[in-house]
């Protein structure tokens, strides 16, 4: 496998909340084919077609662990036994929708889960790194026509949006108290940061409520795709530009602890921020069959019109960039959906990573 990070993963233990998820399964894979000791702390996979039950990544992982990140002490004995290096915290309710439902256990998760994840760090002097993983929907979002930057207000309409916002709040203050700068080396020696990136697409994502696991369910039952949101506007962005950008931003860190321990934004170009309907359409072009229906309430809950992310730090501070365009990430994504089901999932996961890598 190419490995633009010049081997610096090889051999590194690596803890990955959430592996069972869908980003948190790509993450493992691709830390994995770059010779990392991967840990991995989630719950059971949400289906039997998941990526990470079809690549078979639990198998391949030095330790593949079910554990729920709301027991601290747990997370702290596990961080413990294990001594990671660095830890990408990706374990979280990640659905708006279900969060109107959940609102409780969705704040229990993504703030009191995030804070037994920083706690069990602090207990463990291995930890040199901690990537947090929020989300594009932390900022304070008015629906402004250009994209949020790392210092605007945070915020959160919804009780995920918000929990998120939370969250980076939570952030802030355990890298104040405990992870500063300023003290590094003489009271610590670890390096924290969030990252937000935008809507993910890309193979082996079931979640519900989710435009592209929604439209693959409707072709594959030759229904139409049901569409609630056609003019909401997102940062679309293949699931492998945010985890490439994970994944140089903790190796800065680690080279150099006190210069990235920041917020960071990970989305789209502006040109590739689409609308719902757009995305399903291409879904079905790259299908060649399907339809659509427009199935909008005007008294549906609250989700935001207009979400787009200013990636000019990373792009500046870091040197990355978004590697597809928008056609180029629906034809990837359509790509895994298309194969899933006769090949063999790890090895067309290695092949779509070595893909964008080309790019
Ligand atoms: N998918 C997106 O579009 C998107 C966009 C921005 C940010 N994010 C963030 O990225 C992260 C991963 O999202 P995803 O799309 O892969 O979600 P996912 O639902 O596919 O995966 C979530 C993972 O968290 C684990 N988890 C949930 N509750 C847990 C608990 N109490 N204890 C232990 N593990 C628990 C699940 O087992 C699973 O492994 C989340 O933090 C999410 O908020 C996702």
């Amino acid at each position: 496998m190419i490995d633009i990070f010049n081997k610096f993963y090889k051999g590194k233990r690596v803890l990955v909340t959430g592996h069972t998820g869908f980003k948190g399964s790509w993450l493992s894979i691709w830390l994995n084919e770059l010779g990392a000791e991967v840990t991995g702390i989630a719950l059971n996979p949400f289906s039997d077609r998941d990526n990470y039950v079809l690549s078979g990544i639990g198998k391949k992982i030095k330790a593949d662990i079910r554990a729920d990140i709301r027991d601290g002490a747990l997370m702290k004995q596990i961080f413990v036994e294990y001594q990671p290096e660095i830890v990408f915290h990706l374990a979280a309710q990640p659905l708006v929708r279900l969060s109107y439902e959940i609102p409780v256990e969705t704040y229990e998760t993504n703030v009191m889960g995030a804070i037994n994840i920083m706690e069990a760090i602090r207990a463990t002097k291995s930890v040199k790194v901690g990537v947090m993983i929020t989300t594009d929907k932390c900022y304070d979002n008015k629906e402004k026509l250009t994209g949020y930057k790392e210092e605007d207000p945070l915020g959160g309409y919804d009780p995920y949006s918000s929990s998120k916002g939370a969250c980076e709040l939570a952030i802030q203050s355990w890298r104040n108290s405990y992870f500063n700068p300023t003290d590094y080396s003489n009271k610590h020696n670890m390096s924290l940061s969030s990252v937000r990136a935008g809507n993910v697409i890309g193979g082996g994502d079931w979640a519900l409520d989710r435009i592209i696991p929604d439209c693959i369910r409707a072709l594959e039952a030759g229904k139409p795709i049901e569409i609630r949101s056609p003019k909401a506007v997102r940062p679309w962005e293949h699931v492998l530009e945010p985890l490439s950008g994970y994944l140089l931003l903790a190796k800065k860190m680690w080279e150099k602890p006190k210069e990235y321990c920041e917020g960071w934004n990970f989305g789209p170009e502006m040109d590739a921020v689409l609308n719902v309907w757009d995305i399903a359409t291409a879904m079905i072009e790259s299908f060649g069959y399907g339809d659509l229906k427009d199935v909008s309430n005007p008294n549906a809950l609250h989700e935001a019109a207009i979400l787009m992310l200013d990636i000019t730090k990373a792009k500046n501070r870091l040197g990355w960039r978004p590697r597809l365009d928008a056609k180029q990430t629906i034809a990837l994504t359509a790509d895994w959906y298309k194969r899933y089901k006769n090949e063999d999932v790890y090895n067309l996961c290695i092949e779509e990573i070595e893909c964008f890598l080309r790019k």
